[in-house]
């Protein structure tokens, strides 16, 4: 089946090249959601190199939920000065708080208990789900929307593309390593497969990938008629 080759192959390639990222954890342990959550509420409108000395700072400043739960909300709009969306630190120390208040200081697993907190929409509480527990759950960013467009070579312009695209996503996504899956679709989408000039000779996928197979990569995802 397309969908275990395309996932087992993904697979070994980032177990050969992932990136190190200050918030993955080591190949084969389970990562800290705390640490999850923070980082992908960080990077959901902030590149990779400008998140990382705010995550650091964060986790150093607050290491635990309980941590950030108690500081006056100033600190962190104070922490966050630079990152821009500023809602996202509202939010942020919001659902520190609802952690430690309706959960015990544990973040749930389930996507749709994940939903329910200050901050966290479908993207977030997907990429907890899968990152931090192992869960099977569709993770679906900017980058995935790209590879998953080439893949299968959807015709359909954005942003209607993107029902098609989460159904694409939801075939080829593993049962086992989701986390992983999605890291690596992001890791391919960041290195590899990029807007320009991706780097098909380079790619894991290029074989099942059938926007290189008619050549027209750079085409995909189709943009909106203007
Ligand atoms: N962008 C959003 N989440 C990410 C992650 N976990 N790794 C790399 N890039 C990301």
């Amino acid at each position: 089946k397309s969908r275990d080759t395309i996932a087992a192959t993904l697979l070994a390639w980032y177990d050969r090249h992932r990136r190190k990222l200050p918030w993955r954890a080591l190949p084969g342990s389970m990562p800290d959601p705390y640490a999850v959550w923070l980082s992908e509420v960080m990077l959901q409108q902030t590149t990779v190199p400008a998140v990382k000395p705010y995550y650091e700072q964060f986790l150093a400043l607050w290491p635990r939920v309980h941590d950030l739960a108690a500081a006056p909300v100033d600190d962190v709009m104070k922490a966050w000065a630079g990152l821009g969306y500023y809602s996202r630190a509202r939010n942020l120390h919001a659902c520190a708080k609802a952690v430690v208040e309706q959960h015990a200081g544990l973040f749930p697993a389930d996507e749709s208990a994940l939903r329910a907190l200050p901050g966290i929409g479908p993207y977030t509480a997907a990429a907890i789900a899968a990152i931090a527990f192992g869960r099977r759950a569709v993770v679906v960013d900017g980058n995935v929307e790209r590879v998953v467009a080439r893949l299968f070579a959807i015709d359909t312009p954005m942003p209607a593309a993107k029902t098609a695209i989460r159904a694409r996503t939801d075939d080829i996504t593993p049962d086992e390593r989701a986390g992983d899956f999605a890291q690596a679709m992001m890791d391919l989408g960041a290195t590899l497969c990029t807007p320009k000039n991706p780097a098909c000779a380079l790619c894991p996928l290029t074989a099942s990938c059938l926007a290189r197979q008619s050549g027209e990569q750079e085409r995909y995802p189709v943009k909106a008629a203007k």
